[in-house]
């Protein structure tokens, strides 16, 4: 049993070596090590040197991952695609077994030096080390990767917002002399190719349009190819958790209209309509895009509708200010107001009847006396008619203040209903405008 294994072991590398032909043998080792032994992956593969090497590009955006309006950046999945003829690669393959095509390590040939131009961070790809070539030369090489690019990003009509950002490939340092791009696919496919696209995301691919032009600058004429990535975000989960809900406690707001004007009730409703407004704001604070750029229509109706909402909390505290004036001069009291109201009404009541009665009292102790004359009498009565009078002109100006009041709140009524509509049609438009592309 000991010297078993050994003998197994023995028998078992033997079979080994005589099955297995050495490796140099092949005829993809032949081929492979023909094409680089002599081949030199500092020059750029023509044979005559004025000849530009043209690189055909292809993209395919996969997803987007995320759209960062606060730091105008996009970042999107693509896979990317380069195609270029290397002259000193190609092969008979009637000579090599029939071989068309080999994969090469990337790092031992020459590779055209193309970057995107609005690359703002390190973008995660992995790193594919092989590339096909054919025995025409043709070299494929295709990659996936994160792209993260500056973009300005508009929040103007968020949430029916539709973002163009775009994607610039050239070479960093040849000119079009050196290195050419051109389209692997015709243009028109490219726009309209959403087979690789997730489709489940908050973002929908609408195109992908594209431009080829040459780039003028001082160090010479580059080659350049934009591709547009233009994307509608999808609205919806944004209509039913932000706009419905602001528009549903604007109607409620409005509603606070109908209640009587000289009521108390309102101050109460309205500041709960107010503190809900704020709550609701708070919570829905990260939803709303930021950008120092644009303000979004949305976050503007949003401040317009809390000035509306503290403008008529302020006049309905002006109102119950002048009501109360008209109370304490004996007025009718209010059906629906608060039980606070006539609290509050004690201490001025208490103080009137003292001054009716420092007024009587003198009266009261002539007859008492029976020792008065008129002209103290025609004084008193004197005083009590200023009194009167001057009692009079405060209702009439309390009355003008009131009527003033009610005026401003017919109006304000007018102007909620005008921005409501406003705050509709816009929106509506918006979303027109937003399904039309
Ligand atoms: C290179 O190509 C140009 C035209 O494209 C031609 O005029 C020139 O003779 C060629 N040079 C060589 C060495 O073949
Ligand atoms: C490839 O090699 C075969 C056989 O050696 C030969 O007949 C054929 O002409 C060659 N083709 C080219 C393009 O050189
Ligand atoms: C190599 O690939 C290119 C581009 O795909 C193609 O045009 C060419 O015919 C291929 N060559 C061979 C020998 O298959
Ligand atoms: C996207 O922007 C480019 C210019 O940056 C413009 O030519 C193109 O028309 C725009 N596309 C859309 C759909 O707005
Ligand atoms: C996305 O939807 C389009 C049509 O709306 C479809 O052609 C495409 O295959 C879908 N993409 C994925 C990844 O499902």
């Amino acid at each position: 049993m000991a010297c078993l294994w050994p003998c197994i072991l023995v028998a078992a590398s033997g079979i080994l070596a005589i099955d297995t032909p050495h490796p140099r043998n092949s005829v993809l080792h032949h081929l492979t090590k023909q094409l680089l032994q002599k081949y030199h992956k500092e020059v750029r593969p023509v044979r005559n040197w004025t000849k530009a090497t043209t690189v055909y590009l292809d993209l395919f955006v996969h997803a987007v991952l995320d759209v960062d309006t606060q730091n105008q950046k996009l970042k999107t999945s693509i896979w990317y695609r380069e195609v270029w003829v290397d002259e000193f690669l190609s092969w008979n393959s009637s000579m090599f077994d029939e071989i068309r095509e080999i994969s090469l390590p990337l790092s031992a040939i020459w590779a055209p030096d193309i970057i995107i131009n609005e690359f703002v961070d390190i973008g995660r790809s992995p790193d594919l080390a092989y590339v096909y070539v054919n025995s025409s030369g043709t070299i494929k090489n295709s990659k996936p990767i994160q792209v993260v690019s500056a973009c300005s990003l508009e929040t103007y009509a968020f949430p029916f917002d539709i973002q163009n950002c775009s994607l610039t490939f050239n070479s960093i340092l040849h000119t079009v002399e050196d290195v050419d791009l051109a389209f692997l696919r015709s243009r028109e496919e490219i726009k309209r190719d959403k087979k690789a696209f997730l489709n489940d995301s908050e973002w929908e691919l609408i195109s992908l349009p594209s431009t080829y032009s040459i780039l003028q600058s001082s160090a010479g004429d580059f080659a350049q190819i934009q591709f547009n990535v233009v994307i509608r975000r999808r609205p919806l989960v944004y209509v039913v958790n932000l706009l419905i809900p602001s528009i549903f406690l604007m109607l409620v707001d409005l509603g606070s209209f109908y209640l009587p004007l000289n009521c108390r009730v309102r101050i109460v409703f309205k500041t709960s309509v107010l503190v809900g407004y704020t709550v609701f704001r708070v919570n829905m604070s990260n939803e709303v895009p930021r950008s120092a750029g644009s303000i979004p229509l949305i976050g503007v109706f949003f401040t317009v509708c809390m000035a509306f909402l503290v403008l008529s909390l302020s006049k309905s505290i002006l109102l119950v200010k002048f009501l109360h004036n008209e109370q304490r001069s004996g007025q009718e009291q209010p059906l629906l107001c608060l039980r606070g109201d006539t609290d509050a009404d004690g201490p001025r009541m208490d103080a009137r009847a003292q001054r009716a009665t420092v007024t009587e009292s003198p009266i009261f102790q002539e007859h008492q006396a029976q020792s008065g004359t008129l002209k103290e009498v025609w004084f008193q009565l004197q005083s009590i008619s200023n009194y009167l009078r001057t009692q009079d002109q405060v209702d009439q100006q309390d009355v003008e203040w009131l009527s003033l009041l009610y005026r401003f709140d017919r109006l304000l009524f007018r102007s909620y209903l005008v921005m409501l509509g406003l705050y509709i049609i816009t929106l509506c438009s918006l979303w027109v405008l937003w399904s039309g592309l």
